[in-house]
C-alpha cells in the first residue's frame, strides 16, 4: 500500500495524520447514509474485512453539529473521527468505520467493512456504509522543495535560533537524535507523505464554561495530589508511530490508579495495540479514541507482561489467556470531534483524571529542554521552522498551571509525553494553555475503567 511503503518507521515521533491516507472533513461526511448489515450473530472476532451477505438496510442522517438519526426517528449519536472515519450510536448500537480510501484517493463517501454491535457489545455485525452523493478527493502533496530550507533538528543552529527568538523555553540538542539524517527526521515526523490535515478551532467559551473555571483551582497536577502520585512513570516509544498507544494506556493507567486509589498501579501493553488492535495502524499511527477509548471498550487492554513492547509491527502475539481489562464512556472532550476547550478539557482532568490530546508537531518542538513551549515560528513572526512536515503527536496531558505575574502570567499545560524521561523535564513538557497551542485545545479524548475488571 501506498502509505506503508511510504512511511516507514516512525522514530520517537509519531503521526496521526499518517494512519490511512483518507482525508475526509466533517462536511464529507455529514448528510444521508445507507448502512448495510452484515448476517451472522458473531461475536467480537468477526472480520469484517471478509465479504458478507446483507440482512439489513437502514439509512442515516448525520447532522449538525453530532445528532444521528434513523428512519424511525430514533435520536443518537455521531462523531467524525479525525479525518479517518465516523462513529454512530443510534437505536442500541454503535457503527464505526474508516473512510475508505484507494491510493492517495479519499471516497469520503463510502465505508467498507466497518464494525457494528449493540451498546452492550454484542451481537457484532459487519458493514458498508453509503452516502447518498459521492465525495472522492486526491490528497493533494507539497512540492519537495518545501522541506529543503530552514536549520536541521537537532543542529546547533535550530538551537541558538530557538532560545535567540523567544524566552518561553529553552531548546537543547538531544544526543539521542544525533544518528538521525534529514530523511530519518521527516520520518519521524509521520514521513513526506503526512501532512496537516486542518484542525477543528476550539469550540467557544460559554458563560458556564467561564463558571466551571472559576471553580477550578488555578494549578493542578495528578503528579501531585497533596504528595500523591497518580501518574505511572514515564515510557519510550522508540523507533514506532505508536504515541497514540503509550498516550492511551497512560491514560488508562492514570485513571485506573486514581479510581482505586493507587491500589492497583497497572502498566498496559502498548505492544498489544501496535500488533492486535483493527481500529489503529500499528507503527503508523493511531487515535485514543479508537484506542483508549473502542479498543478497551471492545476488546479490552491487557497489561505489559503480557505482550511486553518490541516498538515494531507484527501478527499479534498476545496470548489468549491474557486477562483483559475494560473500559467505557469513551468521547472526545466536549461529547463530539470539534466540541473541545481549554475549559472542558481541565474539567475533565480535574474530575476524571489525565486525558490525551494531540497536537502539532513542528521541528522546533523536539529540542524542547524546559520552559513554556510556544512555536518559534509564531512567536518570531516567520515560519523559518515550519517547512518540516507538520504532524500530530499524542500525549496525556496531567494537570496545568500559571506562571506568576512577574514571570509574565503564562498559563501552561503539563504534559507526559514518551519519548523517555531523558527528554524534556523529565520526560514532560510544558505548553502554553488557552491558545490552541499547536491545536493542542481542539482534540483531547477520555475513557473510563470499569472497576469490577481490574480486580
Ligand atoms: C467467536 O466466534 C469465533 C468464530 O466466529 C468462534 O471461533 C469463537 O468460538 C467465538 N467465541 C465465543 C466466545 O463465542
Ligand atoms: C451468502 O449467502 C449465500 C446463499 O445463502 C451463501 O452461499 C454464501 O456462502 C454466503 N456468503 C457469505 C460470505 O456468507
Ligand atoms: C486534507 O483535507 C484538508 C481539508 O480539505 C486540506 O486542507 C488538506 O490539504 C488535505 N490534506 C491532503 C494531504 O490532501
Ligand atoms: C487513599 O490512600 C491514601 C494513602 O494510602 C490513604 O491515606 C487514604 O485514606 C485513601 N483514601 C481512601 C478514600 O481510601
Amino acid at each position: 500500500m501506498f502509505w506503508a511503503a511510504v512511511v516507514t518507521l516512525a522514530i520517537t515521533v509519531c503521526s496521526v495524520s499518517a494512519d490511512t491516507p483518507a482525508n475526509c472533513t466533517y462536511e464529507d461526511i455529514r448528510g444521508t447514509w445507507v448502512f448495510e448489515l452484515g448476517t451472522g450473530n458473531n461475536n467480537r472476532t468477526v472480520d469484517c474485512s471478509k465479504p458478507f451477505n446483507v440482512s439489513k438496510v437502514l439509512t442515516l442522517q448525520l447532522k449538525y453539529p453530532d445528532i444521528a438519526t434513523d428512519s424511525f426517528n430514533n435520536i443518537g449519536y455521531w462523531s467524525l473521527i479525525y479525518n479517518q472515519g465516523f462513529e454512530v450510536i443510534v437505536a442500541g448500537r454503535k457503527y464505526f468505520g474508516f473512510s475508505y480510501y484507494e491510493g492517495k484517493t479519499s471516497f469520503c463517501h463510502q465505508v467498507l467493512g466497518g464494525w457494528s454491535h449493540d451498546v452492550l457489545g454484542h451481537d457484532w455485525k459487519c458493514f458498508n456504509g453509503k452516502k447518498s452523493e459521492p465525495v472522492i478527493k486526491q490528497n493533494t502533496l507539497l512540492s519537495d522543495k518545501t522541506y529543503v530550507t530552514g536549520p536541521k533538528v537537532n543542529s546547533e543552529d535550530i538551537v541558538v535560533s530557538i532560545n535567540k527568538a523567544q524566552k518561553f523555553w529553552t531548546a537543547k540538542r538531544y544526543s539521542q537524535f544525533e544518528h538521525l539524517n534529514e530523511e530519518d527526521l521527516l520520518r519521524m515526523a509521520g514521513g513526506r507523505s503526512s501532512q496537516i490535515f486542518s484542525r477543528p478551532k476550539p469550540a467557544p467559551l460559554t458563560a458556564e464554561h467561564e463558571r466551571v473555571r472559576e471553580s477550578l483551582p488555578e494549578s493542578f497536577d495528578w503528579r501531585n495530589v497533596d504528595g500523591v502520585s497518580f501518574v505511572s512513570p514515564v515510557r519510550d516509544q522508540g523507533s514506532c508511530g505508536s504515541c497514540y498507544a503509550f498516550a492511551s494506556m497512560a491514560m488508562a493507567e492514570a485513571r485506573v490508579k486514581l479510581q482505586t486509589n493507587n491500589t492497583q498501579n497497572p502498566v498496559f501493553s502498548t505492544q498489544d495495540i501496535v500488533e492486535c488492535s483493527h481500529y489503529s495502524q500499528g507503527c503508523e499511527g493511531g487515535f485514543p479514541y479508537l484506542v483508549a477509548g473502542k479498543y478497551a471498550e471492545d476488546y479490552g487492554l491487557v497489561l505489559e507482561e503480557c505482550n511486553p513492547y518490541k516498538g515494531k509491527d507484527g501478527q499479534c502475539q498476545t496470548p489468549k489467556t491474557c486477562e483483559r481489562h475494560y473500559f467505557t464512556d469513551y468521547s472526545y472532550i466536549g461529547g463530539f470531534y470539534g466540541g473541545c476547550n481549554e475549559v472542558l478539557m481541565q474539567q475533565a482532568i480535574y474530575s476524571r483524571g489525565p486525558i490525551a490530546v494531540s497536537f502539532m508537531v513542528y521541528k522546533d518542538f523536539m529540542q524542547y529542554k524546559s520552559g513554556i513551549y510556544v512555536h518559534t515560528g509564531d512567536n518570531v513572526g516567520v515560519n523559518r521552522f515550519d517547512p518540516f512536515v507538520i504532524t500530530n503527536h499524542v500525549v496525556l496531558v496531567v494537570g496545568w498551571g500559571q506562571l506568576s505575574p512577574e514571570e509574565g502570567g503564562t498559563k501552561y499545560w503539563i504534559v507526559k509525553n514518551s519519548w523517555s524521561t531523558k527528554w524534556g523535564i523529565d520526560g514532560y513538557f510544558w505548553i502554553r494553555r488557552g491558545t490552541d497551542e499547536c491545536g493542542i485545545e481542539s482534540i483531547a479524548a477520555e475513557s473510563t475503567p470499569i472497576y469490577k475488571y481490574m480486580k
